[in-house]
């Protein structure tokens, strides 16, 4: 009878949960004259984030190395319907630019509502090639530059109780081929965001924290680098970028896009990984890998 019990009061929790998120539902309002930062959105999900926010009628500050491609970016924004928009060219290898993307922001909005963390640095899709050098640069990129930005814009995100927004990916929640050093930053991110993520419950520092887990979508960096040896097609990246300023803006822990491509396998790591390690494995043509490099 206990048990019974227990079941069903957490079936019950469950209902209510349910109930509670479906009950929240977006509206596009919610980003309207928000001051965001996007932070690769030269090109790729960053920029169709940048798009959509422009649409929303928010405040933007965009980042990422190429000037010439972030000034179109900002334009576009701008004739979207953005309240503003600017950019701050620089590399995120280095911690110092990286606070001064958020100082820029403090000056330009004197604040902070969303701050969306996007970009990755360069890496090769191949088997480990033993170069440990090469993952702590990428360290520096894909995951130090998130916490030093984070460490910078929370006085500003406190204060307007605002959103960070972690874009990784299932790379970086499961174990996969082909990308021993980006799976590792990816990781990295999910411990540092979850880990934050419970402190601010303690505390009640009431700054939502999202980590996006991403499956295969269809930018130009991502086609071009995995097409031939992955077997499934990739999502739009119109609609993976709307997905992330949804679940940042409902401030939901985690975002799941594409859900089954990402869910699903999420579902089966704990229960039978073996079975999923087979599964994932068959997705991969791996011999297109060396026919490419010829
Ligand atoms: N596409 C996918 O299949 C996929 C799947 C799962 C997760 N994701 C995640 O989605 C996010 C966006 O990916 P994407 O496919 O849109 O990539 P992308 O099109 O290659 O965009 C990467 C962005 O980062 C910038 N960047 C590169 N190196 C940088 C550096 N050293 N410093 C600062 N910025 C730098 C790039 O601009 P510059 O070159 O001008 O600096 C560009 O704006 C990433 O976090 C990725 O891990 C993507
Ligand atoms: C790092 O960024 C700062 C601030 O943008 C800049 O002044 C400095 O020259 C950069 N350092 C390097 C090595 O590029
Ligand atoms: C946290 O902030 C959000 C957005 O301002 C607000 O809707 C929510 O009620 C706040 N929660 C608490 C516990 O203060």
């Amino acid at each position: 009878m206990g048990l019974l019990k227990k079941a069903l009061i957490a079936l019950i929790g469950i209902l209510l949960a349910v109930y509670f998120y479906s009950g929240k539902e977006f509206k596009p309002e919610m980003l309207k004259g928000k001051r965001v930062i996007v932070t690769g959105a030269s090109s790729g999900i960053g920029e169709q984030m940048a798009y959509h926010l422009g649409k929303m009628g928010s405040h933007i500050l965009i980042t990422a190395r190429t000037e010439e491609k972030l000034k179109k970016v900002v334009e576009r924004c701008l004739k979207l319907g953005a309240a503003s928009a600017y950019y701050i060219p620089g590399s995120m290898d280095n911690m110092t630019f990286a606070r001064q993307v958020v100082h820029e922001a403090k000056s330009l909005f004197g604040g902070l509502d969303m701050l969306i963390l996007n970009h990755i640095g360069y890496s090769y899709f191949n088997f480990f090639d033993g170069d440990v050098d090469h993952i702590r640069k990428l360290l520096e990129i894909n995951f130090l530059s998130y916490a030093t930005m984070t460490v910078e814009a929370l006085p500003m995100l406190k204060e307007s109780e605002g959103n960070i927004v972690v874009v990784s990916s299932v790379a970086g929640k499961l174990g996969l081929p082909l990308t021993v050093p980006y799976s590792t930053t990816k990781f990295a991110l999910d411990g540092f965001f979850s880990s934050l993520r419970m402190e601010f419950y303690h505390q009640k520092v009431n700054v939502s924290v999202t980590l996006c887990v991403i499956s295969y979508i269809d930018t130009d960096t991502a086609v071009n680098t995995v097409a031939r040896v992955i077997n499934h097609l990739p999502a739009p990246k119109e609609e993976c970028a709307l997905e992330i300023i949804k679940g940042g803006a409902l401030r939901q822990r985690e975002v799941y896009y594409q859900y089954h491509a990402t869910k699903i396998p999420l579902l089966l790591r704990d229960w039978a990984p073996d079975f999923l390690d087979y599964l994932l494995l068959k997705n991969y043509n791996i011999e297109e890998l060396n026919k490419k490099s010829e």
